[in-house]
């Protein structure tokens, strides 16, 4: 995947070259703007920025999410780790835009590492009840 700079995603403003980052993954909406159910002012008013928030705080369906009229430029710098988590958690560009929520929740644990978690969990419960247990003998 192409890493794109802050500095290169903040020279895309105009209404014909318009990119945002959503969750570390810099989108190409010039082709979406007309047709933005929320209006072509809102996605120029967070051009060459991180919109994430913006985003999230509109409550986009999934529907919006794989928009075919976006495509995914690359990741924007510094937040290859965050999308190497989304990709760990089952995420891929076929997706869109990822939904950290669903993918990795709102605890910010991602499914695999919960599972070990509730494992170490169980095992130290079932090494304690054996402590116990052959004490009482
Ligand atoms: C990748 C970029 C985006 C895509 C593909 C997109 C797509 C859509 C779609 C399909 C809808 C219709 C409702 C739905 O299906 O969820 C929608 C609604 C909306 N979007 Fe976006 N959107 C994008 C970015 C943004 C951003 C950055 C903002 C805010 C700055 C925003 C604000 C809104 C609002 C407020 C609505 C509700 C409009 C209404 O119901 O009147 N969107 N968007």
């Amino acid at each position: 995947m192409t890493v794109i700079s802050l500095e290169e995603l903040s020279k895309h403003t105009a209404p014909n070259d318009t990119w945002m980052a959503i969750h570390g993954l810099v989108y190409d909406t010039s082709g979406f703007m007309t047709e933005h159910p929320g209006g072509a002012q809102l996605l120029e008013s967070v051009a060459g920025q991180d919109a994430s928030a913006e985003f999230e705080d509109a409550l986009h369906s999934t529907a919006a999410r794989t928009e075919e009229k976006i495509s995914c430029k690359g990741v924007l710098a510094g937040s290859e780790k965050q999308v190497q988590r989304f990709r760990e958690a089952g995420w891929d560009e076929s997706m869109g835009v990822p939904d950290p929520e669903a993918l990795i929740g709102k605890s910010g644990m991602s499914l695999p590492s919960t599972a070990i978690f509730l494992l170490v969990g169980a095992v130290a419960a079932a090494a304690a009840a054996w402590f116990i247990a052959s004490r009482k003998k």
